[in-house]
């Protein structure tokens, strides 16, 4: 597909059809993921890709909606065939840069999410980025350790409903050209 197309096409999308992605297929995802910038090209991340209904039941309960930490738990997410909990790995960052590395890190997690979800368009897949979620009692599901950060859950899945496109600001009204 083309990059104008892909790039246009994404959408936050939350409802999937039940034919499970292949494991090819995802791998292919973490690939392109991982060729995301990063300070100092440290990597500091991990992709954990869950298939298991079960094990996916108990990651939605760790996530709420909106705002409050206590609302009720984030159920579309169940109808994903995988979700990819992405994690950051602070101590190569903070090693080399110190408690200054942190932000840029996250930064490069974030790079890395996007990469992600172009290359799902791409292969006709959706997904959506995850943030609402109990990062504590999601490590304790997953079973990480200490030095394993889950940052974003990522939801994918073959696309049931994509949704219209939501507004974006103009380009003119959130650039400025210095010459
Ligand atoms: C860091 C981040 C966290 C997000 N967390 C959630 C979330 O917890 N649940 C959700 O349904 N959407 C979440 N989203 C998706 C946004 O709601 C979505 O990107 C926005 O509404 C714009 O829609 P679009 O992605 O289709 O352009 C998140 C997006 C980002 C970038």
């Amino acid at each position: 597909m083309e990059f104008e197309v892909v790039v246009k096409n994404r959408r936050s999308v939350r409802l999937f059809e039940e034919r499970v992605v292949p494991d090819d297929i995802l791998l292919k995802l973490v690939e392109h993921a991982s060729l995301a910038p990063s300070p100092g090209n440290l990597q500091p991340w991990e992709f954990i890709i869950v298939k298991n209904k079960e094990l996916i039941e108990k990651i939605v309960s760790t996530t709420y909606s909106g705002n409050v930490k206590t609302s009720s738990p984030q159920a579309w997410i169940k109808s994903a065939s995988a979700v990819i909990v992405v994690c950051y790995l602070p101590r190569p960052v903070s090693a080399r840069y110190g408690d200054e590395g942190r932000v840029p890190g996250l930064l490069g997690l974030g790079a890395a999410i996007e990469n992600l979800l172009l290359s799902a368009v791409n292969m006709g897949l959706g997904a959506c980025w995850v943030s609402g979620f109990r990062p504590e009692e999601l490590s304790k599901v997953l079973n990480l350790p200490k030095g394993s950060e889950p940052i974003s859950i990522i939801p994918v899945g073959y696309p049931k409903e994509i949704p219209d496109a939501p507004p974006k600001l103009p380009v003119d009204q959130i650039s400025t050209i210095i010459k």
